[in-house]
């Protein structure tokens, strides 16, 4: 079977204007992502990763350059169309978590679902299967300051799956989890993509959590300076069998 593209970037370049200074966070990237890849982006601060994956997100646009997702160039689009774009077929996964502090788990899940237009009905059986699907089935009704650092993730995870999209984009999931919490989001995400077949795009700083993915991206400067297949990927789930049972976090 023929590799599908998901993500083609051609000579992607991004400048932002500061006062009267000219910043170049991409200085003309070409990337081509095929679907069922994990990639990691790696990088110094300011290296313009996040400013990659905000592009690859269509959560911003480039400066110059064209940029195919699924085949659709995506470059020229206005932003309700970018919107409809992200909302179909993207989810998003911050450092930061980014719930809505005031509602509930099922609240900010259903957020995608409701931008959709997804009737009550099915609304509320997807919400429920997406928080099956990273193990907190019983906290439908919790609110963001009620779950630790790694439920809430787990929780933005749910909401960035409930749409049942081709993409997962990651900035810094682990960046401000501990590192046994770090293995689990990483075992989780891991999952979204052998299971479910969703190609993970994923930023960080950290070799150890880049090992879990299938190829490596360092950006340096707004360049692409090295590009590389992991050969052989580490497994999340593996690595989470050498903490001791009491330390596990209970699920559900
Ligand atoms: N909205 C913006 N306005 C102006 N300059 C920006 C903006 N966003 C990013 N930059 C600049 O673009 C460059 C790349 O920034 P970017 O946020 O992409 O880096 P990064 O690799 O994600 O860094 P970090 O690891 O610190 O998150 C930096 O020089 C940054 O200061
Ligand atoms: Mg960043």
């Amino acid at each position: 079977m023929a590799e599908k593209t998901t993500i083609k970037l051609e000579n992607i370049k991004k400048v932002y204007h500061v006062g009267e200074t000219m910043v170049h966070a991409a200085r003309g990237i070409d990337l081509t992502v095929v679907e069922g890849e994990m990639v990691a982006i790696m990088g110094s601060s300011g290296s313009g990763k996040s400013t990659l994956l905000n592009i690859i997100g269509c959560l911003d646009r480039p400066t110059e350059g064209a940029y195919f997702l699924d085949g659709k160039d995506v470059s020229e689009l206005d932003k309700t169309q970018l919107a409809a774009i992200r909302n179909k077929k993207i989810g998003f996964v911050f450092q930061g978590f980014n719930l809505l502090g005031r509602v509930t788990a099922k609240a900010n899940i259903q957020l995608p679902l409701i931008y959709a237009g997804t009737d009550n009905k099915e609304m509320d059986d997807r919400v429920q299967e997406a928080l099956n699907w990273v193990g907190l089935s019983s906290y439908l009704s919790h609110y963001p300051n009620q779950m630790s650092g790694g439920q809430q993730q787990r929780v933005a995870i749910a909401r960035a799956l409930v749409n049942n999209p081709s993409l997962i984009l990651a900035d810094e999931p682990t960046g401000a989890l501990d590192s046994k919490t770090s293995i689990e989001i990483m075992s989780v995400i891991q999952r979204l993509n052998l299971e479910k077949g969703i190609t993970v795009v994923i930023v960080t700083h950290e070799k150890d959590i880049s090992l879990y993915c299938s190829r490596i991206i360092q950006l340096k400067d707004g360049r692409v300076i090295s590009d590389a297949p992991v050969s052989n990927p580490r497994s999340a789930a593996k690595d989470l069998e050498a903490f001791p049972e009491e330390d596990m976090e209970v699920a559900g």
